[in-house]
């Protein structure tokens, strides 16, 4: 493949991330205390800062990681920004899905290059750009969201990173449970707050053997998804988990965890659809008795449910 020249037209920057800088790439200039600013090559322009200017001019035709002294000699490193950066940078109107997420939807939801997938809602449009990146141009992404303010976002965001309209992205205005059009969908994505709701929609577009990849916040959310995926019928059993990242400091002998952390995000629940007419195989291992309390005769009060014993150094079965 030859590579793109500098003096080409403007880039598609989210689809070939590399190359010389060209004009209308972004380009993340840090400084030496890790500072960025994030610009867009103009030919012609400057960028001010108050360590002085770096012609945008200097900067196209430049390899990316190569260093720019301002006017001011400050030095400033160039790179392209990378998916998690912008995903992390963009404007944002809902809350995104953070790139640790992101991944694990795509390695847990398998979705794979040329794959047909739908995407509610699509918030500020971080994971649609994820996802458009694991489909390809030859893939489809079609990204439903209620709310038109945060549409408008989601394609303002998606169109930036990829320096214009994707051709496999679609963005519907809508519901999903009433606006879902597609069938014989591989992978359904839902980053929502009432994912359930669309259980049924979900069930007639996806094929056999496709995914269903919930995100939720909170653990109420997540053991609605999962006791309706359940109860659904269309589905086989559900997986749920939660991907921590702990980044580390590493300099000569100080080499610990950094001392701050993202906490929490959220869970994901992935579960597959069943051939239509399969009812989904019974669960071998018995639930605890505590998980399923039996409900309380009428005027009598409930039991409280009974811890199993403990054995040591194991946890107790939930
Ligand atoms: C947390 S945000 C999604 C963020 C997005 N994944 C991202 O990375 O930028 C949740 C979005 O779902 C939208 N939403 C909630 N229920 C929906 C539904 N049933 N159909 C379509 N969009 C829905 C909300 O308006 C909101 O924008």
């Amino acid at each position: 493949m030859s590579e793109p020249q500098p003096n080409e037209p403007p880039t598609t920057p989210g689809r070939t991330p590399h190359g010389p800088f060209r004009p209308g790439d972004q380009v993340q200039l840090t400084d030496p205390k890790g500072r960025i600013n994030t610009i867009t090559l103009q030919p012609g322009k400057l960028y001010h800062s108050h360590k002085g200017s770096v012609p945008h001019d200097d900067i196209i035709g430049s390899p990316e990681g190569t260093v720019f002294r301002s006017t001011g000699g400050t030095d400033y490193l160039a790179f392209r920004p990378l998916l998690a950066d912008f995903a992390l940078r963009m404007p944002r109107g809902a809350a995104v899905v953070y790139p640790k997420d992101a991944a694990q939807i795509v390695a847990m939801a398998d979705v794979f290059p040329g794959a047909r997938v739908v995407e509610a809602g699509a918030g500020s449009g971080a994971l649609s750009c994820f996802l458009l990146r694991a489909v390809g141009e030859h893939g489809l992404l079609s990204s439903y969201e209620r709310r038109p303010d945060f549409a408008d976002i989601a394609r303002a965001n998606v169109e930036k990173f990829f320096g214009g309209p994707h051709p496999a992205w679609r963005l519907t205005l809508g519901s999903l449970e009433h606006a879902l059009a597609e069938t014989d969908v591989d992978r359904v994505i839902l980053d929502m707050l009432a994912p359930w709701e669309c259980l049924d929609a979900v069930a007639k577009a996806l094929v056999p053997g496709g995914i269903v990849c919930a995100y939720i916040a909170t653990t109420t959310q997540m053991s609605r998804v999962v006791e309706d995926l359940r109860a659904h019928g269309n589905f086989a059993e559900p997986h749920a988990s939660e991907t921590m990242l702990r980044t580390w400091h590493v300099d000569g002998l100080a080499v610990r965890p950094d001392h701050r952390m993202v906490g929490h995000t959220g869970f994901l629940v992935t579960a597959r659809r069943l051939a239509d007419g399969v009812t989904p195989p019974a669960r071998r291992r018995r639930p605890a008795k505590a998980a399923h309390p039996e409900p309380a005769a009428p005027g009598v009060p409930a039991e409280p449910p009974t811890a199993p014993p403990a054995t040591p150094g194991r946890p107790a079965e939930s």
